[in-house]
């Protein structure tokens, strides 16, 4: 009966995640989907708890306060800026946790108090072990490179690849070492295997330290993207070997998420995964800082100028991209949509995928700032409308609106879908300097005939907008 119980639980708990993950999907429903999920976790964790005779409540009680108050508190404090930092440290314990489970599985076996030590578990454990290891210390050093603490730029060596290829395929004989002949126990075997277990967890260790140096720090998100995929998969595995569904279907929906989500920013940059993860993308070319310092001849307006021009306006599409997270602008961006609008401006935003450093930053960004859901248009419903448009105010977007996509075969961005702002009928650009994007390329959208260059600080420029239209 109480078994039957914790199933019927952990099905609910499983359809509230599904629910729960498809309303994620949307800007409007994100946060009843997220609501739903954490429901769906709190009922799996309580039928959990049932299951678990063994185990003194107060020891779980404790550790689920400590990591609610940690969790609460972090997430409470983080700016949004920080948020791929964040997701970065919780893939990493979730890695790790799955790692140490299994690994307590494999002691239980080794001292042969297990209740399974079939092949199929033994398998599952060494997986877990190996991606929750390499989760671990890789998540680790994807938050070093976003925070600054160690250098964003690939850290690369020659024959960097040959060398981590042969790392894992040696992690993969010492992890089938570490099980061979312990199905069954064979009591005389299991020291050696306990040895060649200690090894693969180490080389899984390193192993992720190695695999996330050689990347570039703006290419993280993807590489966190990929590594929350791998904590859901190395909590599936553990699910496997705990049998328990909950665990098997949340760990499989992470795992295929953080995929599916890694496969839709590498689409919306136009790169291959295996470019993203080999290819040290976001090496400082000297040569290309040098062609976007010079060579471009640029037209400036000032920030009034510029604002009487989108009053005069019949309509305007607003831009964000990085440069208006780093400047925190969007509650000032709000403000200029609304006095806009007050002047009878038809305003609109796109949102480029890949605009901004994590999935969906923009469309947060614009709903922290209680931007309407239905004046944000993705970039295939609002890429016809430039050409009919009176203004494309592009705040501190580069990459995403460059036009050398479209046809400069040697660009590394070519063939990434952009926006068509230089279909405007005027474009003005707020960024602060001519320094490059994340690509680390020139813009030639900046020399067009009908650009403008607002140059300053987005949050201040924006904010000089507001103030003449006021007046
Ligand atoms: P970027 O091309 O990175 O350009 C951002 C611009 O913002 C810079 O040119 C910078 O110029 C300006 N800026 C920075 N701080 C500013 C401030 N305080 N005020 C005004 N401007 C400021 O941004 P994007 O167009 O959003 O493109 C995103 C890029 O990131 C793409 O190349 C994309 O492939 C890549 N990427 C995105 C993701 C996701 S999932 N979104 C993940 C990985 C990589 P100044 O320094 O001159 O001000």
């Amino acid at each position: 009966m109480k078994e039957n119980l914790i199933l019927i639980a952990y099905i609910i708990s499983a359809i509230l995640f599904i629910i729960g993950i498809k309303r994620l999907g949307k800007v409007d429903t994100a946060r009843q989907g997220n609501f739903l999920s954490a429901v769906g976790m709190l009922i799996a964790i309580i039928a959990t708890l049932f299951m678990m005779d063994a185990i003194p409540l107060e020891w779980v009680l404790t550790g689920i306060a400590i990591g609610a108050i940690i969790g609460a508190v972090s997430a409470t404090k983080v700016a949004m800026t920080a948020m791929p930092e964040m997701v970065a440290i919780f893939n990493g314990f979730g890695g790790g946790a799955s790692a140490l489970v299994a690994s307590a599985e494999f002691f239980k076996i080794h001292g042969g108090s297990a209740a399974n030590n079939d092949t199929t578990t033994l398998i599952t454990i060494m997986l877990s072990v190996i991606i929750g290891s390499l989760t671990f210390t890789g998540s680790f050093i994807a938050w070093g490179k976003l925070q600054g603490k160690i250098s964003g730029q690939p850290i690369t060596y020659p024959g960097q690849n040959m060398v981590n290829g042969l790392i894992l395929v040696g992690m993969v004989i010492f992890g089938y070492l570490a099980v061979t002949n312990m199905s069954g126990f064979v009591a005389e075997t299991t020291e050696i295997n306990m040895l060649w277990f200690s090894v693969v967890i180490v080389i899984g260790l390193f192993l992720g330290i190695l695999s996330v140096l050689p990347i570039g720090g703006a290419d993280m998100p993807v590489v966190i993207s990929l590594l929350n995929s791998y904590s859901g998969i190395a909590a599936a595995m553990t699910g496997f070997v705990l049998q328990n569904h909950a665990l098997i279907v949340s760990g499989c929906l992470v795992g295929a998420s953080g995929l599916f989500l890694t496969n839709i920013m590498c689409k919306g940059m136009n790169r291959s995964l295996g470019n993203v993860l080999f290819s040290a993308f976001g090496k400082v070319d000297e040569s290309a800082v040098q062609k976007t310092t010079s060579g471009v001849t640029v037209k400036e307006m000032s920030p009034d100028n510029a604002a009487y021009t989108m009053q005069a306006a019949e309509s305007v599409i607003i831009v964000p991209g990085y440069g208006m997270a780093v400047a925190q602008a969007q509650h000032e961006v709000r403000k200029l949509s609304d006095e806009l609008e007050k002047t009878g401006v038809d305003v609109k935003f796109a949102v480029h995928p890949v605009a901004g450093r994590m999935p969906g930053h923009m469309n947060v960004l614009l709903a922290e700032a209680n931007i309407s859901y239905d004046k944000l248009f993705d970039m295939d419903e609002i890429n016809d409308d430039f050409a009919s448009t009176d203004v494309a105010l592009i705040i501190g977007a580069n990459d995403v609106v460059n036009p050398a996509a479209r046809h400069d075969e040697s660009s590394p961005i070519y063939g990434m879908p952009i926006l068509n702002v230089d279909q405007a009928k005027t474009t003005f650009v707020l960024k602060r300097s001519m320094n490059p994007g994340f690509a680390g390329i020139s813009n030639e959208l900046f020399g067009y005939e009908n650009n403008y260059m607002v140059f300053g600080d987005a949050k201040a420029t924006v904010s000089q907008f507001v103030e003449t239209l006021k007046e």
